[in-house]
């Protein structure tokens, strides 16, 4: 599918499937989502764009490198919290902003209750933080607000992603670029991604 990029790594196999495991307790659940997310941030480091300049190192001048925008994660309360960490650990200087979804289990439309985002996102790099992508609401209505906040790269990092919300977000933005860890094949009636791994928020925080 045109822009879903879905990390092709041995390593990263290994982990969904204990991300999918029913039996894998909360911390592990945390360490293998950290791993993955680690994965992915490098996935999307590929494609940021840097800036020349001489760097001088203890012997002569050499070409180095810094990054051109001003990098802001968004992570997806509560389970995009859950990559934060992976991501700050490889691009230490970004900014974090948060934004509050809770999907309504009936209607599974979200419902938003917090945002707090750097002022103005025009010049930066802007990466939201969601393992989940199941019907795309939460993605693109985050999406809808980062615009407004003057956000013009924007990139998606997902873990799990079902064709609905990859499509939805293809049809809302279709300039986003998805990164996810794996595809799954489709939602069921609760809108869950099936085979999917439950609920990444309630695993990662064990809040069942
Ligand atoms: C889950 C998930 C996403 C959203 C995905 O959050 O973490 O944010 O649902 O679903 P969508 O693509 O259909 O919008 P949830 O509402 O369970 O909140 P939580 O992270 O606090 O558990």
């Amino acid at each position: 599918m045109k822009n879903l990029t879905v990390v092709n790594n041995p390593l990263v196999k290994r982990d969904v499937t204990i991300l999918r495991d029913k039996r894998t307790e909360s911390h592990e659940f945390r360490a293998a989502l950290n791993r993955v997310s680690y994965t992915i941030a490098t996935e999307i480091g590929k494609g940021i764009e840097l800036v020349e300049y001489d760097v001088e190192t203890p012997l002569e001048i050499t070409k180095g490198y810094r990054l051109k925008k001003q990098i802001v994660l968004v992570p997806v309360l509560r389970a995009g919290l859950s990559m934060v960490s992976s991501f700050l650990d490889m691009i230490p200087d970004a900014k974090v902003g948060h934004i509050g979804l809770q999907r309504d289990e009936k209607t599974l439309e979200p419902i938003d209750y917090y945002y707090k985002t750097p002022k103005n996102l025009d010049d930066s790099l802007t990466i939201l933080l969601d393992p989940m992508l199941a019907t795309g609401g939460s993605a693109v209505a985050s999406f809808k607000y980062l615009k407004e906040r003057g956000a013009q790269n924007c990139v998606l990092a997902c873990l799990i992603a079902a064709p609905e919300g990859v499509k939805k977000m293809l049809d809302e933005h279709p300039e986003v670029p998805i990164y996810t860890a794996a595809l799954d094949r489709q939602l069921n009636e609760r809108g869950f991604i099936m085979p999917g791994l439950g609920d990444a928020g309630d695993r990662t925080f064990g809040t069942f």
